[in-house]
């Protein structure tokens, strides 16, 4: 059988001592049990290998209908077209990240803001914004140092519910989250990882 692909955004700056790493390092080999496939995995390391900022070009590009903007500005968009390129090509989408500031950290909104396009990812109706990627299982792995995804909250949750919009709005809705949190009041971040990351496959949440 065919391996399935899967896009790895990695959105650390951090390296060795990465939280969001380790989760998804604990993680990420249930994958291919569950699927009964091999996984080939595609990394793309948004913390440690940021993409460029958006540009006016780009920006003023978003204005226009898509052919009249590929005609102007092709260039400012080739960026954005490989990225689309390469989402498309993935049949899974996993997002290795932590929290900052309650919400997704800067290097994947950058990321967010380069594929998320009109008339190419989603397209505007009266109706709202309809997606135009094919679904596919899209898995977060998230960790946070403070009290994040508490019932009743801590704090608030910007992440969640923004991560779920934004990729829904250009198709894809089956997002799963797996959370490992509090790490910023433990000595050993790397064990309390592994307790949460084996609740949350036990639970059946990611899978
Ligand atoms: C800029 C910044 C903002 C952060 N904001 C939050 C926050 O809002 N809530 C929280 O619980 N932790 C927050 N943290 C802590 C990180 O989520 C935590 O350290 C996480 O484990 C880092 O993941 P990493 O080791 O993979 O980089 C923040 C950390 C940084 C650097």
């Amino acid at each position: 059988m065919k391996p399935l692909n899967l896009l790895l955004l990695d959105c650390s700056p951090r390296r060795d001592y990465s939280t969001s790493r380790h989760l998804t390092g604990q993680l990420l080999p249930a994958l291919s049990a569950h699927f009964g496939r091999e996984i080939r995995v595609t990394r793309r390391n948004l913390g440690t290998e940021p993409l460029p900022a958006i540009t006016a070009e780009y920006a003023e590009s978003l204005l226009l209908p898509a052919a009249e903007a590929q005609q102007r500005y092709g260039a400012a968009l080739a960026a954005s077209d490989a990225l689309i390129r390469e989402l498309e090509q993935a049949d899974l989408l996993w997002i290795s990240t932590p929290v900052y500031n309650f919400t997704v950290p800067a290097v994947l909104k950058n990321w967010i803001d380069l594929v998320v396009r009109r008339d190419v990812t989603f397209i505007a109706t009266p109706g709202g914004k309809v997606g135009l990627l094919r679904d596919r299982p899209t898995f977060v792995a998230v960790t946070s140092g403070g009290a994040m995804f508490r019932d009743p909250p801590v704090q608030p949750d910007f992440f969640r519910p923004y991560l779920s919009a934004v990729l829904g709005i250009i198709g894809l809705k089956d997002v799963r989250f797996s959370h490992a949190t509090g790490l910023a009041f433990t000595e050993v971040p790397q064990s309390v990882i592994e307790v949460q990351a084996t609740q949350s496959l036990r639970s059946g949440a990611l899978l």
